[in-house]
């Protein structure tokens, strides 16, 4: 793994413009990748991970907007791009994996004419390196190179999967940015999809950006882990701190709701109550309502990001002042 910094994400907030006023969906995010990192952004759903991957890969379109904040990617702030500068970066230095490839993929097409298009719009390759790549690729992932010829109704969930992966390495970019690109799978395909993503990644050495609401699917294959609860980042630990001491009580929680992938889905044991509506988000601590360690100061102080033994957490147990030595404070 390099460690060169590849993605420095500063202060990115962003929010809908909807009837009922702005919805701050992704809150003043700082997230640093380095090189060939396999970073997972893990939380519940509608806590903002779409939005944040859609801000760093510029694929959001109205109502939302990046009101502030800068991501900048191998040097470049790509929320100043034009669209013109965007169009050469995107594919062949970063490449996106979206959620469902059946939404994807564009179902009147083959897959070979589709890396077709990709390799046509974004390079000056001939029709026979077009050709030979995107079997290439499609080896890569381990679809059979015949497959050019199917249409994706005609593959399995797993080989779609694939094929969008395949796409996104046509260019073998420096990052490669997955929404939840396993969860339509089942457990087995999911298994062997992950083992393969970061296979993949040690081989070719790119960095992945792997949002999942399933944290247990982060525990062999992320080096970090960053956990989001209403907009916000909370905590950002190395992998193996996350699973084995988290340090936020909602990556606790997190933790028991998804005890592995094979295990029975307990659904959010250590979660009771729902997360906030994000257009009226609670004052203070945005998770105090459902925190089981809850303090006095927690619904009228919002914690800044504490660095903790090199990792970052967004709690008040973790201020010097109140924080651990200050358990007594606690309201229950
Ligand atoms: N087009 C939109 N207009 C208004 N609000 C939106 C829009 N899209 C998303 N939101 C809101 O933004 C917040 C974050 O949504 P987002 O899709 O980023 O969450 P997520 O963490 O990816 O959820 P999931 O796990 O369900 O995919 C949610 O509160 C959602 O309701
Ligand atoms: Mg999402």
């Amino acid at each position: 793994m390099g460690d060169g910094l590849l993605l420095d994400v500063r202060g990115l907030t962003v929010q809908y413009e909807t009837e009922s006023g702005p919805l701050v969906a992704v809150e003043q995010v700082d997230l640093q990748l380095r090189e060939g990192e396999f970073l997972g952004i893990v939380g519940e759903s509608g806590c903002g991970k779409s939005t944040l991957l859609f801000a760093i890969a510029r694929l959001l379109v109205p109502p939302a907007r990046i009101s502030s904040g800068s991501v900048v990617f191998r040097g470049r702030d790509m929320v100043e791009l034009a669209e013109k500068e965007l169009r050469q970066v995107r594919w062949r230095d970063f490449s996106v994996v979206m959620q469902s490839a059946m939404n994807a993929l564009n179902p009147v097409m083959t897959v070979g004419a589709q890396l077709k298009d990709v390799c046509e719009q974004h390079s000056t390759m001939s029709r026979r390196e077009i050709a030979l790549r995107s079997a290439q690729v499609l080896r890569l992932v381990s679809v059979d190179p015949r497959h050019l010829d199917s249409y994706p109704h005609q593959l399995s969930g797993g080989m779609r999967q694939r094929a969008m992966i395949a796409m996104a390495l046509l260019f073998t970019p420096q990052l490669v940015i997955m929404d939840e690109p396993t969860t339509a799978l089942d457990v087995v395909a999911q298994r062997s999809l992950m083992v393969q993503i970061r296979e993949l990644q040690k081989r070719l050495g790119f960095a992945v950006l792997f949002v999942t609401h399933d944290m247990s699917l982060l525990r062999h294959f992320a080096d970090r882990v960053a956990v989001m609860y209403a907009g916000q980042v909370v905590e950002v630990s190395s992998t193996a701190q996350v699973f084995g001491h988290p340090l936020h009580p909602y990556s606790r929680g997190l933790l028991a709701a998804f005890p592995s992938v094979t295990g029975p889905r307990v659904h959010l044991v250590g979660l009771p109550g729902a997360p906030p509506d994000l257009l009226r988000p609670p004052r203070g601590c945005r998770f105090h309502p459902r925190c089981p360690e809850v303090m006095r100061s927690c619904p009228n102080v919002e914690p800044p990001l504490y660095e903790v033994g090199g990792d970052l957490v967004r709690c008040l147990l973790y201020d010097e002042r109140g924080g651990r030595a200050g358990t007594s404070e606690r309201s229950s």
